[in-house]
């Protein structure tokens, strides 16, 4: 099904008349051909109840998280329906970028070697409708979690423009509303928007910036890419799409936000107003008291005239885990191909909270490597804690398979290595004093530590071969 027909579809089953907004022959880059398809799979829910945006949303779209995106039609208090839990696993992932699970990684790899650059255009369909007061209290955004302190938009991806370079940058922060106008955007110091931001306000000024809700699902994931400072994420999401992102000029600054997206907010982020954040949830699934986040104002929103407002279930919730983890894996591949070129998939576990647990897979490792690659991915991403090597044969991204291997290849005396006191990432659980203690598990194959060798106990492929057919000839009777 084609891009256009797919968003028809979607626009039918919502009562929206075909084609209202699509322009036919072109790609769709908003995430509606991705909810057409999962409404065609059976797996969006569409739910005209009429729903509270304050915890009842979060709790719908908690006890659907791992398995139905949603659609809320009714939301208390505004004329806007709300949608999540998309890219809830590696399948939807796939299914987002047009390719199978098992080749992922290497689409977001080629996308970072090979990036296209966006085009710019006219008349875009965010900008359908224009707002230039009270704008946030014009979305329904939820309050998620009991002991949080107020509403978050949890799915804007940030788009900014270092003051200094002038190079652009995608990425996400939570944003807690404090007024019509005002936020607090809560981004770890390290963030290439947090750097940003405090090089504006070493200029005396605001750092100008976009809040983009619903772009395609390919530019949400290039958005949360770990590359270098400067390296501008639309481009890799322009590899990811097959052609470029179409973007607009934002009404009231320079900045260029995908076209097809359903809402962005305009506005600055002030470094140096500081303010007290309370707790929030993070994605192991507890609270963490970060202390403050900084200021950000809004005096503009441009909008589809059918927007839909894109809401990610915070916290350990299988949309924020996977968006997340994927693009950490690709970008620990980059790191570690560099110096390892027998390296083959690298997974960040769901079970690991999709940040903190790595699982590397090197093809025949030499002795050393598997200790190398350890120190690579602790020295790449401050947020990778413990990390298990294992062989070819093993699905990095199956858990039971590596707690398997870790079971069956690994002497503890010899094949893990704990390193205590190394930097932490502010997020990290068990963080103190700004250090932790970090584990690497070696569960490769030494052939010498079994006389039985590691052969699997199966029957012959011959005998798997014929049972094959007669499995398929019962199964057709
Ligand atoms: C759903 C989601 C929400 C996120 N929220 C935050 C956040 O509130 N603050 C933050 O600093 N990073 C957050 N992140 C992580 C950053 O977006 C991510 O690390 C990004 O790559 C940082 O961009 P940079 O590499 O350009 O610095 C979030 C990631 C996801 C997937």
């Amino acid at each position: 099904m084609s891009a256009s027909q797919s968003s028809a579809l979607y626009n039918s089953k919502i009562g929206l008349a075909a084609g209202a907004d699509v322009a036919v022959g072109r790609q769709d880059q908003s995430c509606r051909t991705m909810l057409a398809q999962l409404a065609e799979q059976g797996e969006l829910l569409i739910v005209d109840e009429e729903i509270d945006p304050v915890f009842d949303l979060s709790a719908l779209l908690s006890l659907t998280h791992d398995t139905m995106a949603v659609r809320a039609n009714r939301i208390k208090g505004s004329d806007m329906p709300a949608f999540g839990n998309l890219l809830s696993d590696r399948k939807r992932i796939g299914m987002a970028l047009g390719v199978e699970p098992a080749t992922i990684q290497d689409t977001l790899l080629a996308s970072v070697k090979r990036p296209v650059p966006p085009v710019v255009v006219e008349n875009a369909l965010v900008q359908q409708l224009d707002f230039a007061d009270g704008v946030l209290a014009r979305l329904p955004v939820p309050t998620f979690f009991a002991k949080e302190t107020g509403p978050y938009i949890s799915a804007g991806m940030m788009v900014a423009v270092d003051p200094e370079t002038g190079l652009g940058n995608a990425s996400y922060a939570r944003l807690k509303i404090l007024s019509p106008t005002e936020a607090l955007i809560g981004i770890a110091p390290n963030h290439h928007l947090a750097i940003m931001a405090r090089k504006a306000a070493t200029m005396g000024k605001p750092l100008p910036f976009a809040v983009v809700l619903g772009a395609h699902p390919a530019i949400q994931l290039a958005a949360c890419l770990y590359l270098g400072l400067g390296d501008d994420e639309m481009h890799c999401a322009g590899a990811l799409l097959g052609e470029p992102v179409r973007v607009t000029k934002c009404l009231s600054n320079d900045i260029l936000v995908p076209a097809d997206a359903e809402i962005v907010l305009e506005g600055f982020i002030h470094a140096d107003k500081p303010i007290e954040e309370g707790y929030v949830s993070e994605y192991h699934g507890m609270y963490e008291d970060y202390g403050v986040g900084v200021l950000a104002t809004f005096h503009r929103m441009t909008r589809r005239s059918d927007a839909m407002f894109q809401v990610i279930e915070p916290g350990y919730h299988a949309e924020h885990i996977y968006l997340g983890a994927i693009p950490i894996a690709a970008s620990l591949k980059a790191q570690l191909a560099r110096s390892i070129l027998n390296v083959g998939e690298v997974a960040v576990t769901a079970s690991g909270s999709g940040r903190n647990n790595v699982v590397v897979q090197i093809h025949n490792p030499r002795p050393g490597q598997a200790r190398r690659a350890m120190a690579i991915c602790w020295g790449a991403v401050s947020i990778i804690k413990n990390i298990t090597i294992v062989d070819s044969d093993v699905d990095p991204w199956d858990t039971e398979a590596v707690e398997l291997a870790k079971s069956t290849r690994m002497r503890a005396e010899r094949d893990v290595l704990v390193v205590t006191d190394l930097p932490a990432d502010r997020s990290e659980p068990q963080e103190a004093g700004g250090m932790v203690a970090k584990i690497g598990y070696d569960a490769t194959i030494r052939p010498a530590d079994r006389k039985e060798g590691f052969d699997k106990a199966l029957p012959p492929e011959k005998s798997y071969e014929r049972m094959r057919g007669v499995l398929a000839r019962a199964r057709g009777r």
